[in-house]
């Protein structure tokens, strides 16, 4: 496992950015596993920015993201799809089919929980994986559970989940419930992992999954597995690491 320190925010987003920008000039070809929420967004304007100048071309790139809300999808402006091309599409020159997420519109859970893993196992490994990670430790929307899931998997999102989602909705009742989430096993299997953690509020977690028993009760703590972890913290989330 590295750790990087960042100074703050804007400095993990400009480290992570420049590990994301190198993947890509090494490997033209990388399938970048991908995130939402609000700490990759610094890094996915600096991508973009970078990709503006002409300095990398995510065109031969593919992606696959960690998970989308049941009932969203495009169109729907809180979706994780709208999210990602907001965000990061709109703004570098990947190819629409290229990108994947889960179908939230299709509500076969089975179905589409199938689908998605095909979509992953035929890329073979994903070459590297963005992560935040949640309050409770999830990652994805792997929720603090009595197992670790290993596939892509209808979830019953937590009450400290919609709490924290509940901020890019109008009010609590909209935030949806549950969500389709790639389960751990390609996150483990992908050959690096980045994960970014910033604020002190993470603090406690970031401590807890890095240095704590691994566990399903905290997901996140099954990358103490991962022979290619690097964690970019703020100094506010690093707070409690040595
Ligand atoms: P955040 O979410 O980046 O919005 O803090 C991270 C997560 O819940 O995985």
């Amino acid at each position: 496992m590295r750790i990087i320190q960042a100074a703050n925010y804007d400095e993990l987003s400009a480290r992570a950015a420049e590990i994301l920008v190198a993947q890509v000039l090494l490997k033209p070809k990388s399938v970048l596993g991908l995130a939402t929420g609000s700490t990759p967004v610094g890094a996915y304007q600096k991508m973009a920015e970078v990709c503006r100048a002409g300095r990398v071309s995510f065109s031969e790139c593919h992606t696959v993201n960690l998970d989308e809300y049941v009932g969203l999808g495009p169109g729907d402006e809180q979706s994780y799809h709208t999210f990602m091309w907001e965000n990061l599409f709109s703004h570098i020159d990947i190819p629409a089919e290229h990108t994947n997420l889960p179908d939230g519109k299709n509500l076969d859970a089975a179905a589409e929980c199938a689908r998605y893993d095909k979509v992953i196992a035929d890329f073979g490994a994903i070459d590297i994986q963005i992560l935040g990670i949640g309050h409770n430790g999830h990652i994805a929307f792997n929720e603090p559970a009595d197992y670790f899931a290993a596939g892509t998997h209808h979830v019953e999102l937590d009450e400290s989940t919609i709490e924290a989602n509940r901020r890019f909705f109008s009010s609590r009742e909209e935030v949806p419930k549950s969500a389709y989430s790639m389960g751990l096993a390609p996150i483990l299997h992908a050959k690096r992992v980045l994960l970014m953690v910033s604020g002190e509020a993470k603090a406690d977690v970031l401590y807890k999954s890095l240095t704590g028993p691994i566990t399903p009760q905290v997901p996140a703590s099954i990358l103490q597995l991962h022979s290619d972890l690097i964690v970019i913290a703020d100094e506010a989330a690093a707070g409690k690491l040595a």
